[in-house]
């Protein structure tokens, strides 16, 4: 409330807009210790807004990788936008409303969920194939890059597609798979849908961006993004085909391979926008954003806390003593670093299981050396594999939702 009276007095004093200054959010005490001005912080979480020249990016994003981080920020799509900007002021509400509904979450009894096992999902928890996933990531990581900007930004998105079509030759349900197109950017986006039986308007959301970036200085151009993310785009498709010949979920169930990510999460924030103006019942959306790197151990798991939902990861932390038995480690990106985020900001629960720790994770990433090598752990990334089958499986036959 407060927010709309600002909303209204603060409307005209937007933009001194500067072009080569970046908006992004990043956590205010790593933004100061790169020396940059934060302009505005939100209280609860610690994120701060600035506007940062190249020069300060280039150093935030060293700091960052000090610090075991990757990029560092978030680049929002507000050039040179004032503080106090209506804009501004509307994502820190929507941050801090996540931060107030986990808060409260966390300070209600619904903090514990208790769930019995149920042996279809146990059994299909155990059809996970390595191979299945080594197929998916050599073939997608055979491109020379799956940039979303780059000459070809459609080649490695229809190569899946194939592949997401033949692996479902074995389908027993209809699953309806198409592209997604965006006003911003070439690339297009894939989801495939297997409609729920009763509650078909609750959906339950699982993706990974499916294109890749080369950021290196001096580098070749090439970007395998074997790792970073063909892994958990290969994790979404093997819970497909798993799902694909189960009995019909009583939920809708979508999978997608989002355009964009390395772009600014560009395809997934359209996506979220989209669905949140049609007011579409998302129940969850977990990210699977980087599995194939045992950085911290091949059992443990790391989870992001910001920007994912607190009842989802009590969810989360309950399936897995069910089904999956790995050591989850909380922590943080600090910023909206993968697609979980533009759900987030729309107010959807989401959930982001990682490959490790985030200083443990794999430092190949967005170079031409992110391919499949002796350190591809195809065992840990099936572990991903399998909490996407389990959360799919349970959520879609439950009447479980966020408090
Ligand atoms: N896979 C990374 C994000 C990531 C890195 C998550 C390390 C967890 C640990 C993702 O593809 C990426 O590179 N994101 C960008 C930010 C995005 C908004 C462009 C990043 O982290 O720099
Ligand atoms: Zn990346």
């Amino acid at each position: 409330m407060i927010r709309s009276l600002l909303l209204t007095s603060l409307f005209s004093s937007a933009a001194l807009a500067q072009p080569s200054l970046k908006a992004v959010l990043a956590d205010a005490s790593l933004l100061k210790e790169a020396g940059v001005r934060v302009l505005r912080t939100e209280s609860l979480t610690g994120v701060g807004y600035a506007q940062i020249t190249p020069d300060q990016e280039t150093k935030l994003s060293r700091l960052a990788h000090a610090h075991g981080k990757c990029g560092g920020f978030e680049a929002l799509p507000l050039e040179g936008v004032h503080e106090l900007n209506p804009l501004v002021t509307n994502v820190f509400g929507q941050i801090a409303d996540q931060e107030l509904k986990n808060r409260r979450f966390v300070s209600s009894s619904h903090a514990f969920l208790s769930m019995t096992e149920n042996p279809a999902i146990t059994a299909a928890v155990g059809e996970v194939s390595e191979d299945q996933l080594r197929q998916t990531v050599k073939t997608l990581s055979s491109f020379n890059d799956r940039t979303y900007n780059g000459s070809r930004p459609n080649e490695g998105i229809q190569a899946m597609r194939a592949r997401i079509e033949e692996v479902l030759k074995g389908a027993t349900l209809p699953v309806e798979i198409e592209y997604v197109q965006h006003k911003g950017i070439k690339q297009n986006s894939i989801r495939a849908r297997i409609v729920g039986s009763t509650r078909p308007s609750e959906i339950v959301v699982l993706g990974g961006h499916l294109d890749s970036i080369n950021q290196e200085w001096f580098g070749n151009g090439q970007a395998p993004g074997a790792d970073d993310n063909a892994s958990g785009s290969s994790n979404i498709l093997e819970a497909l085909r798993i799902l694909s010949h189960q009995k019909q979920p009583e939920r809708t169930i979508e999978f997608f391979w989002y355009a964009g990510e390395e772009g600014g999460l560009l395809g997934s924030s359209e996506i979220a926008q989209t669905y949140k103006s049609q007011k579409k019942d998302v129940i969850g959306a977990l990210q699977l954003d980087m599995t194939l790197f045992a950085g911290t151990g091949q059992f443990v798991l790391g989870s992001m806390t910001d920007f994912t939902s607190a009842w989802l990861r009590s969810y989360f932390e309950s399936l897995n003593t069910l089904y999956i038995k790995a050591k989850i480690v909380n922590d943080k990106c600090g910023y909206g670093c993968s697609d979980h985020a533009s759900w987030n900001r729309q107010g959807y629960p989401t959930l982001m299981p990682f490959e490790a720790t985030f200083k443990d994770m794999n430092h190949n990433i967005h170079t031409s050396s992110d391919v499949v090598d002796s350190k591809s752990n195809f065992t840990h990334s099936a572990m991903f594999a399998k909490i996407a089958v389990a959360y799919a499986m349970d959520l879609s036959n439950s009447t479980l939702r966020e408090p």
